[in-house]
């Protein structure tokens, strides 16, 4: 039975690059993917599908909409099932991982890249048989961890065996400090990263050439962390399972960060004197 991947996370933090480059990462690996993505743009598969064209799923007798697919990289299936999950639609999801063109590929790995705003991530599991693991992509901003902690938050109501937790893949990053603010909130909610991959100009070099990372430039050093993750998923890794901050723990923890970063940008420390 294939373990179901969510790659989840607020807008433009980096999941489609994280699903497509953790695809092409396991497919090189050996082993057989699919990457599902529910994105209105129909684009989460783009860099893993590269010229292949997408047709539509024969026999289709789901919603109106009717899913694309294509055979990506290392014959990854790559599938568009625009927003098929976004209103909750747990049948019409449930549908497409039962469809002929998804079964007789007999995915390993599921990767699911959800689309938006977390409430889409939330009813998946719903549809999904067997395994489900969520991973959360997040960027130092205050936005993007606020989304981690609604992830976390729901993760809390739903039990280890309807969805397990495979960790914070931290995206992104410009430099040691920002590490320190996700590294920060991690441990405040019991939790681990599982990789940090730095901003790099090599990201969109390879969108240029509509490719994923691992296939332009498998030698960079954000390849080497998508093989990381690679590995981390397929040995099943076990990550502490998180706890969240409530609203007034939220802000008092975004607060204290924001002293220190304007310290660090003003030279003038909390009680006034100058560092
Ligand atoms: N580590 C990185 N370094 C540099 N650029 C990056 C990195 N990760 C992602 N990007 C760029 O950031 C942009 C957003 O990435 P991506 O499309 O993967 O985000 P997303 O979370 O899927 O967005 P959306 O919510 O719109 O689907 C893209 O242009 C991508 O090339
Ligand atoms: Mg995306």
């Amino acid at each position: 039975m294939a373990e179901h991947i969510l790659i989840a996370g607020k807008a433009g933090v980096g999941k489609s690059t994280t699903a497509a480059n953790l695809a092409a990462a396991l497919a090189t690996a050996g082993h057989q993917v699919a990457l599902i993505g529910y994105d209105s743009r129909w684009n989460s598969t783009a860099t893993l599908r590269g010229t292949s064209e997408l047709k539509p799923l024969p026999a289709w007798r789901g919603g109106d909409v009717v899913p694309l697919y294509a055979i990506g990289f290392k014959g990854a299936l790559c599938v568009e099932a625009g927003e098929l999950i976004a209103e909750g639609d747990v049948a019409n999801t449930a549908h497409l991982l039962q469809h002929p063109t998804v079964v007789v590929h007999r995915p390993e790995f599921v990767i699911h890249d959800m689309a938006w705003e977390p409430d889409s991530s939330f009813v998946l599991p719903a549809a999904i048989e067997g395994i489900v693991r969520l991973y959360v992509v997040t960027s130092a901003d205050m936005a993007a961890i606020q989304v981690v902690n609604e992830l976390f938050a729901w993760l809390n109501t739903v039990s280890s065996i309807d969805c397990r937790f495979g960790g914070v893949v931290v995206n992104n990053l410009r430099g040691p400090f920002y590490e320190s603010i996700i590294a920060d909130f991690v441990s405040k909610t019991g939790t681990s990263v599982v990789v940090s991959l730095p901003h790099s100009l090599m990201v969109s070099v390879s969108d240029f050439y509509n490719q994923t990372l691992i296939e332009s430039a498998p030698l960079s050093h954000n390849s080497f962390v998508y093989r990381k993750l690679a590995c981390q998923v397929s040995e099943q890794t076990v990550v502490p399972r998180p706890t969240f901050l409530d609203c007034w723990e939220l802000k008092h923890w975004a607060k204290k960060w924001g002293e220190i970063i304007a310290e660090l940008e003003t030279g003038v420390v909390a009680d006034g004197s100058h560092i």
